[in-house]
């Protein structure tokens, strides 16, 4: 399977190219607005895929070259501009295409941070409105932290909710998830339930915010 990352040069781009270029053998690539950009990121991950013992290679390009022949196109990019990027990338993606997106939109104050989607109900409807009709839209990954996908050195053992209205869509992003040691997937029914499964994300980030002494966390539900 090819996956890319767009944006991948970002902080869930680099756990998740860390986290399949350790334990899958699916062909990544990482996409940007910038190929330098791009380039400089993808072998930057090789070199720390390569402290940890493997040769997985990196493939690097602008977000439309990234989608070119991708299984999967993970729309790693801040949530108010995911909009921009499926614009971008559109024409590039492939009919069989599934197009994923961790994107949470929320504000930060003194007391934590906020859940705050956008007029449609959540970043994952917003995803699938912009997106051609044709490709499929599955959220996941929305409450996994960046920085334990990257740390190799450390397991994960975290649960992601996944939301889609196309199962074959969903069932092949919860097997993906699976590849990866720690990381469980759970089914979260329709996309029409993504608000509840975005929002856990800045819970986890307002109870860091008050509990600094704390991990960076995320969930299992046992
Ligand atoms: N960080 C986490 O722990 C985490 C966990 C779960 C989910 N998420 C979600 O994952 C998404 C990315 O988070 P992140 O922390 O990785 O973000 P980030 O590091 O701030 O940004 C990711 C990448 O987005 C691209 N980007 C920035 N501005 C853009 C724009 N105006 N248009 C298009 N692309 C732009 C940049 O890539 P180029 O400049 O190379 O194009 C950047 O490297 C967010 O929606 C977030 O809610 C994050």
């Amino acid at each position: 399977m090819r996956i890319a990352l767009l944006g991948g040069t970002g902080a869930i781009g680099e756990g998740l190219a860390l986290r399949f270029g350790a334990h899958t053998t699916h062909e990544i690539v990482v996409g940007s607005r910038d190929a330098d950009r791009a380039i400089e990121a993808a072998v930057d991950y090789e070199e720390a895929l390569s402290v940890h013992g493997s040769d997985t290679s990196i493939g690097a390009g602008v977000n439309i070259d990234a989608v070119s022949g991708a299984d999967v196109a993970i729309l790693g990019v801040p949530p108010y501009h995911v909009r921009e990027t499926i614009e971008t990338i559109r024409d590039g993606l492939e009919d069989e295409a599934i197009l994923v997106t961790p994107a949470v939109g929320m504000s930060r104050s003194e007391t934590g941070c906020h859940y705050d989607p956008p007029p449609i109900g959540s970043v994952s409807e917003l995803v699938a409105n912009v997106a051609p009709a044709s490709v499929p839209v599955v959220g996941a990954y929305h409450s996994i932290p960046a920085g334990r996908l990257a740390n190799l050195e450390t397991a994960i053992d975290m649960d992601t909710p996944v939301v889609a209205d196309d199962e074959a869509a969903k069932e092949t992003v919860q097997n993906l998830t699976n590849e990866i040691p720690g990381l469980s997937p759970i089914d979260a029914g329709p996309l029409a339930n993504a608000a509840g499964v975005e929002s856990l994300a800045p819970l986890l980030v307002t109870l860091k915010h008050h509990n600094e002494s704390l991990p960076e966390l995320g969930i299992r539900f046992d």
